[in-house]
């Protein structure tokens, strides 16, 4: 796939489709680590993002596709047998199609594009140092709306958000809350925000985010992942919580800096 972490598509033997970020990804082993507790925090959020899994790859498969490698300059760098992390394709690649970007006048149109507002808020609060970035594709609506009860099925375009390698400023573990961070590259996303209230219920949903909801979500990363990283994750996931009250105001401070993102926002 494209992108710095050179993740590589692949059919897990559930026969679910996986976009797969390897431990010695040319970015660091801790971004798996953040797209694991990412992916925990979101699907709490009920924003829509791809489900995640462990992907064991076994010595037996390493050694018999010799075509899975990353390229590290001019080296050839093996993938290493274990676990690594997965983000699941929602649709069957070769029966429906994923787009990377949508234009402006699909965007307009796609069904749950108030996600772009519960993410914003999400990425506040993790340090997203990243912009935002999310893949497309035409589904049925039912399914989809969870935040806003039953609707009525029909076809359209849904928003998966996808890479949060990132969070916590990537293999930093910090937060640097530049202002224009974690924006979309097409803000009329946020043509929907009139006030800083337009970001319910997901700013009382991180003031109040659970405890439990994140030590569920530390207890599941295989310690392959971690090694000797576990003090500093504490205290990462502490600061975390420290910070649940923060986001209101940082979000000000992004419309400071780029008024021209939030067109609407008086
Ligand atoms: N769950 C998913 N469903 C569909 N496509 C996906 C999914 N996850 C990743 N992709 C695709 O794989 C590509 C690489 O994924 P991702 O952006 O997470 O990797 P990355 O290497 O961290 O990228 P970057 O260089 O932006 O940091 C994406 O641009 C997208 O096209
Ligand atoms: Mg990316």
């Amino acid at each position: 796939m494209r992108g710095g972490a050179q993740a590589h598509l692949m059919e897990g033997e559930d026969g679910n489709f996986y976009v797969v970020k390897f431990t010695n990804n040319p970015q660091h082993r801790r971004i798996l680590i953040n797209e694991w507790l990412a992916g925990a925090f979101l699907r709490y959020l009920q924003i829509h993002v791809p489900d995640t899994a462990i992907i064991e790859l076994t010595e037996d498969f390493v050694a018999s596709n010799p075509d899975l490698y990353l390229s590290l300059g001019s080296k050839r760098e093996p993938v290493p047998a274990g676990f690594h992390f997965g983000s699941r394709l929602a649709v069957h690649p070769d029966r429906v199609a994923i787009y990377d970007f949508l234009p402006d006048k699909l965007l307009g149109k796609v069904e749950n594009r108030l996600d772009f507002l519960g993410i914003l808020v999400f990425d506040k609060w993790v340090g997203n140092a990243d912009s935002r970035q999310a893949v497309f594709f035409r589904a049925r609506a039912k399914t989809w709306t969870p935040l806003k009860g039953e609707s009525p099925a029909r076809v359209g375009f849904f928003a998966h958000m996808i890479d949060h390698g990132f969070a916590f400023n990537g293999a930093s573990w910090e937060f640097q809350d530049s202002p224009i961070q974690g924006l979309y590259f097409r803000t009329s996303v946020y043509d929907e925000v009139l006030s800083l209230d337009s970001f319910q219920p997901w700013l009382s949903m991180i003031e109040n985010f659970p405890v439990e909801v994140i030590d569920t979500a530390w207890k599941q990363i295989p310690s392959v992942w971690v090694q000797e990283d576990g003090d500093q994750l504490e205290r990462l996931l502490e600061n975390l919580l420290k910070r649940r009250t923060r986001v209101g105001s940082l979000l000000s401070e992004a419309r400071q800096k780029r008024t021209t993102a939030f067109v609407n926002w008086r």
